[in-house]
């Protein structure tokens, strides 16, 4: 079985590059399963109900989040119309929606799990670790993947080891840059970043004046993501009948 992991989607030009080239990927790499990470879909900050279709009708199985899973509010009144759509488990405000789930593919449970890291991370009720064991013991599946969303490089590689003899796939997201450190050990693979979905030419997709104004100036500004064209960034990770990872290989879609 072939399992896509797509990165951080970032605003409009994110969005509109998976949405054109999903189908594309999933005939190239005869994909089964689709997870795309959704946080900065919505103008580079959360998600909306109508975003979250949107993506599910390019061809996603199941939608994943982060620290800015509510910053758009909308998104918190329409969590049940959305049963595919995952939040951190481990990032207050608790409720609403979930962190895990478990949906059905080719015969095998697929088990998703989505979690934030503590270090550098705003919000957290709690470590990963704790969390995850906690929702390991409820969860009956054949394979598992979770989306840890963190910016800790050592905390990422922590819990690949700490977890790896339990989990078919650990992946990073967050930090928006892919990182070449991919590998599959005893049947779990791992990436400490996938990097993101969107655009290139940015400050990890925010636009570079405005980036510029508040860092280099210290002027206030209003987040604005970059309309520059986006890379597609992400792990194909194929996993065998006994529901371990038997390869994990990086995707990077360049603009120019
Ligand atoms: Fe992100
Ligand atoms: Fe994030």
């Amino acid at each position: 079985m072939n399992i896509l992991f797509l990165g951080d989607v970032t605003g409009r030009t994110g969005r509109a590059a998976v949405v054109r080239r999903l189908a594309g990927l999933k005939k190239q790499y005869a994909v089964d399963f689709t997870v795309i990470n959704g946080e900065n879909a919505a103008h580079g900050k959360g998600i909306t109900s109508s975003i979250y279709h949107e993506l599910m009708d390019a061809g996603a199985d199941v939608i994943t989040l982060g620290n800015h899973m509510f910053s758009k509010h909308e998104i918190t009144e329409h969590m049940d119309e959305c049963p595919w759509l995952l939040r951190p488990g481990n990032q207050f405000p608790l409720t609403p929606g979930k962190a895990a789930l478990v949906r059905e593919c080719l015969g095998h449970r697929i088990g998703v799990i989505n979690l934030s890291g503590s270090i550098f991370m705003d919000s957290i009720s709690e470590s990963p670790f704790m969390t995850m064991e906690r929702i390991l013991k409820e969860m009956d599946a054949d394979v598992i993947l979770v989306d840890l969303h963190a910016e800790a490089t050592s905390e990422k590689e922590l819990f690949f080891h700490l977890f790896r003899d339990r989990l078919s796939a650990v992946i990073g997201t967050h930090t928006h840059v892919q990182t070449a450190d991919e590998m599959v050990l005893d049947g779990c693979a791992y990436i400490s970043d996938v990097g993101m979905c969107g655009p290139y030419l940015s400050i990890i997709g925010r636009d570079i004046k405005e980036v510029t104004a508040r860092m280099v100036k210290g002027e206030r500004t209003r987040y604005k993501p970059s309309e520059a064209p986006a890379v597609i960034c992400g792990v194909l990770i194929t996993v065998g009948t006994d529901g371990r990872a038997v390869s994990i290989q990086r995707i990077q879609e360049r603009p120019i």
